[in-house]
């Protein structure tokens, strides 16, 4: 699918202007300013800062909030490998929780169980569009001096309880990577409320220069005193995940026009809802009530008793569908936990702990052979008719 009805004649302005400009890096440009201003209004936060992926927002994140060697993190199976990398590169212990069967989002009944003296942040994922369970997280939080960090990387738009969820969590990680809702081809941004959790990820996403601040990003010292040979640059600890200008320029140009991709992908995922309306083997996540679901996907359980998920799958496109996505195996599933290199990380803490690949977590593994991933990032709805036709198709099918 070529995807180039994504991009406007404004993203061409803003790329020509960083080139005109003579092309400056995302501290000495102003690009990535632009884009984080304009994006933290959109969202509802006060601070945003962009990085180069979505998985070095949650990296930045979780060192903000003080995650450390030792410490533990609670967050769900059944998300992306970057949950677990993020954890395992702060020298941290993953904590697993199980997830709702019908939200597919982390159950925080669970989350409360898992909770020990040595958890320092919960990491819960607003799954496919659908917000989190925020407020019993936030309680935890409040009770046990925990922050909540919400990987919302596929949920831009979403509502919790009627709130934009940036509102809420502590921190809100977004990504803007191809897939997502607006994009810079790879790229993150993440946003908070708290002045010194933006100023932290700032210097963590660029290797900790002393001048790096929340807002507009840096101080502008005098030049007699930063080209001096005992000018001392860097006061902390990071790494370089910085966004390009030219992408920083395109996320600004798809950030002014949020509401139409919203609406886009809104409006082609209420086709394929509509379809499997009177199915009793696709459920579609559900959405609770004052949520929204921004639908970065349009997930469903697929409970047919005799038809598998393979069979399922291959009518779609003999129909003219787009084929199907399955759900991420479980984070302890993957191949990383199974053969064991994810302790070479850090062998002294690593080494006792394990992981069973089975049995732990009913719900999650219950869930995730299951779900069923349709692809809503088509141009119009005249490009999503046909796709939503093969699915119906293959459901009077195979009824
Ligand atoms: C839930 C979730 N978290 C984190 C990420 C990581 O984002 P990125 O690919 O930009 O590193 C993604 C996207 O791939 C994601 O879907």
């Amino acid at each position: 699918m070529k995807n180039t009805w994504r991009f406007g004649d404004q993203e061409f302005v803003y790329v020509r202007e960083v080139l005109d400009s003579g092309f400056g890096s995302s501290t000495s440009g102003s690009m990535n300013n632009r884009f984080e201003t304009a994006f933290a209004g959109k969202i509802g936060a006060k601070y945003a800062v962009t990085f180069n992926s979505g998985t070095g927002t949650l990296h930045a994140a979780l060192d903000a909030v003080g995650v450390g060697y030792g410490d533990e993190v609670i967050t769900a199976p059944l998300t992306v490998i970057s949950n677990l990398d993020v954890i395992l590169a702060q020298n941290a212990i993953p904590v697993f929780a199980d997830i709702d069967p019908d939200t597919f989002n982390i159950d925080p009944a669970d989350v409360a169980r898992k909770i020990t003296p040595k958890t320092k942040a919960i990491m819960p994922i607003s799954l496919y569009g659908v917000s989190c369970d925020l407020d019993p997280l936030m309680e935890l939080g409040k009770k046990y001096g925990i922050a909540v960090i919400n990987d919302a990387a596929e949920a831009v738009g979403a509502l919790y309880k009627g709130k934009p969820i940036a509102e809420i969590a502590d921190i809100t990680s977004y990504s803007t990577e191809n897939s997502k809702h607006i994009t810079t081809g790879d790229g993150g941004i993440v946003v908070t409320n708290n002045f010194q959790y933006a100023e932290k990820m700032r210097k963590f996403g660029s290797l900790g220069y002393a001048a790096l601040k929340a807002g507009d990003g840096r101080i502008r010292s005098n030049k007699d005193i930063f080209q001096d040979p005992t000018y001392k640059r860097h006061d902390g600890f990071g790494y370089n995940y910085r966004m390009p200008e030219v992408a920083a320029a395109v996320g600004l140009a798809q950030t002014e026009r949020m509401e139409f991709f919203l609406n886009l992908r809104t409006d082609i995922a209420a086709l394929f809802i509509d379809a499997v309306a009177d199915c009793e083997y696709l459920i579609p996540q559900k959405i609770p009530s004052g949520y929204n679901n921004s639908f970065w996907t349009v997930a469903m359980r697929f409970e047919h008793k005799s038809v598998s998920w393979q069979e399922f799958r291959h009518k779609v496109i003999d129909f003219g569908g787009d084929g199907i996505y399955a759900a991420w195996a479980l984070l302890y599933q993957e191949s990383i936990f199974a053969s064991g290199d994810w302790k070479k990380r850090c062998p002294p803490l690593y080494e006792p702990l394990n992981y069973p690949a089975t049995g732990i977590y009913p719900n999650a593994e219950s869930v995730q052979p299951k779900i069923m991933q349709f692809v809503n990032n088509y141009g119009s709805l005249e490009e999503a008719k046909p796709k939503v036709d093969a699915l119906q198709k293959t459901i009077n099918h195979f009824s």
